[in-house]
């Protein structure tokens, strides 16, 4: 039965693969055939592109020869002219004692570039604005990078707060705490803001903007407005701060001396670029700047200072009750960067714009000691309240609804992900 079942099937068999292989044959002539074709298409191109090639090259030639005799022919004349004793390094002609170029600028011309404004007020055009309008505005020009509050959007530049602490180590130089006149404000944010759109504002929309940056350093109450009548009035919190400089009476003699030129280092070297040093933002992110420079620039590698920083605050980790997560505390600590310009925390944390944060859960709401607090937070001590996770959470979360009045100017954490990492980082300063 399998052998007669063989005999049948192998012919079959047989032919099948017959009728395949011939059929591969016609392909295959049939493939060598287009092949051929393709080719001898390809070879009548490349000669008509080689034909076209030495057209054009020796049409350059022709030009190359034509402008060889235009500067011969140039050259020549002015030969000639050197014969003749004509002086060929003569000034262009005078006319009325002028260089006969360009014209007067008309009024308007100087007026758009006239737009200093000084001190006193000199400068300003009339106009007037109130912080709530100057919220608005602020809202939607300028917030992508200052923040809702001012307060600056990872480390685009903070405009509120920072009140006494100029004489820190690090100080936080802001509008209100550093800027001792007004007319700064005004002039630079209509000058030169916002970033990348410059001088697109409004007199009234400047003033409107500089109503509502005073407000946000709480130097005036919401209904203020500001306009070009009471402007010289309004005095910065650091006016006194700054003084004449009058170095060449009082250093001047000490530095007359040789200067030292002993036990120099041997050589200099950088350490650290300020991209690593976390002055400028990481990526992009919502900023229209720096997307050219975040890419390609290495992750950070600490070098020198940073090391001891790590283990530092890896041991103060240690020390606390919950072992944390490395991982999650490096994300805290890099969304505590929002919090810093007003608030220390770790060994010897000092209160900032806003009270330092160690050993902040089961600690009461408003206790930190020499912290004027405001009085919402002041209420909140008297009822005895006391920081937890939740209330943390809920707090960061929306600082102005959760604290109704408070003076933290600060929008607020929208990610799950930072609340829970800077929940966790802060724990680790102590419970
Ligand atoms: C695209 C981001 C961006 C936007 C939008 C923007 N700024 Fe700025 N702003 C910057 C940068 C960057 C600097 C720092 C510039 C420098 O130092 O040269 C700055 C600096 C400032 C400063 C000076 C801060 C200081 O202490 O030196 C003020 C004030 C300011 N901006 C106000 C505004 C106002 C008001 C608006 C909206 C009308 C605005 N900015 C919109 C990026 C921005
Ligand atoms: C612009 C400055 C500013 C920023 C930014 C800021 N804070 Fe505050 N913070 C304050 C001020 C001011 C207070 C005091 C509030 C009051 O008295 O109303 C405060 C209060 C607090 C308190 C209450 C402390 C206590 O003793 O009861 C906590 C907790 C806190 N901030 C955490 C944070 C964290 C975390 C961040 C960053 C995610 C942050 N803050 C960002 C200014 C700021």
């Amino acid at each position: 039965m399998s052998k007669s079942l063989n005999q049948l099937v192998l012919p079959i068999a047989g032919g099948t693969a017959l009728a395949i292989s011939a059929a591969l044959l016609v392909a295959n002539l049939d493939y060598g055939q287009n092949q051929i074709e393709s080719l001898e298409r390809r070879v009548e191109q490349v000669s008509l592109q080689a034909e076209d090639a030495s057209k054009r090259a020796s049409e350059e030639a022709q030009v190359v020869t034509e402008l060889r005799a235009k500067i011969e022919e140039i050259q020549a004349s002015a030969n000639e002219r050197v014969a003749s004793g004509e002086n060929l390094t003569e000034y262009a002609p005078r006319t009325d004692g002028k260089f006969g170029l360009g014209r007067e600028a008309v009024s308007e011309e100087i007026a758009a570039w006239d737009v200093d404004v000084l001190p006193d007020g000199r400068g300003l055009p009339e106009g007037r604005g109130d912080a709530y309008t100057g919220e608005e505005v602020f809202a939607d020009k300028c917030a992508s990078c200052h923040g809702d509050f001012a307060e600056g959007v990872d480390n685009w530049p903070v405009l509120a707060g920072g009140f006494d602490t100029l004489a820190d180590k690090d100080p936080v130089k802001t509008v209100g705490s550093y800027w001792p006149y007004l007319s700064t404000v005004w002039d630079y944010v209509h000058r030169s803001m916002p970033f990348g759109e410059a001088q697109t504002l409004t007199a009234d929309e400047t003033y409107a903007i500089v109503a509502y940056i005073l407000y946000s350093n709480d130097l005036v109450d919401d209904d203020f407005e500001l306009s070009h009548e009471n402007f010289a009035d309004f005095e910065m919190y650091n006016k006194d701060g700054f003084v004449v400089d009058d170095r060449p009476e009082l250093e001047y003699t000490k530095w007359r001396a040789e200067p030292c030129m002993e036990n120099c280092k041997p050589s200099v070297e950088i350490t650290m670029r300020a991209t690593f040093l976390d002055v400028t933002p990481e990526d992009g992110g919502e900023s229209v700047m720096n997307d050219a420079t975040a890419q390609d620039t290495p992750t950070f590698v600490a070098t020198t200072a940073a090391p001891e920083a790590a283990e530092r605050d890896t041991e103060v980790a240690a020390a606390s009750s919950t072992a944390i997560d490395p991982a999650l505390f490096a994300s805290g600590e890099k969304v505590f960067k929002k919090c810093k310009a007003c608030h220390a925390v770790g060994e010897g944390a000092k209160n900032k714009s806003g009270p330092q944060l160690n050993g902040l859960f089961g600690r009461q709401m408003g206790s930190v000691e020499g912290f004027k607090y405001s009085k919402v937070f002041v209420a909140a001590h008297g009822e005895g309240r006391v920081w937890d996770e939740a209330a943390l959470v809920e707090f960061l979360a929306k600082p102005r609804s959760y604290m109704k009045g408070t003076k933290m100017a600060f929008s607020g954490l929208k990610k799950e992900d930072d609340l829970a990492a800077i929940t966790a980082y802060l724990k680790s300063f102590g419970e």
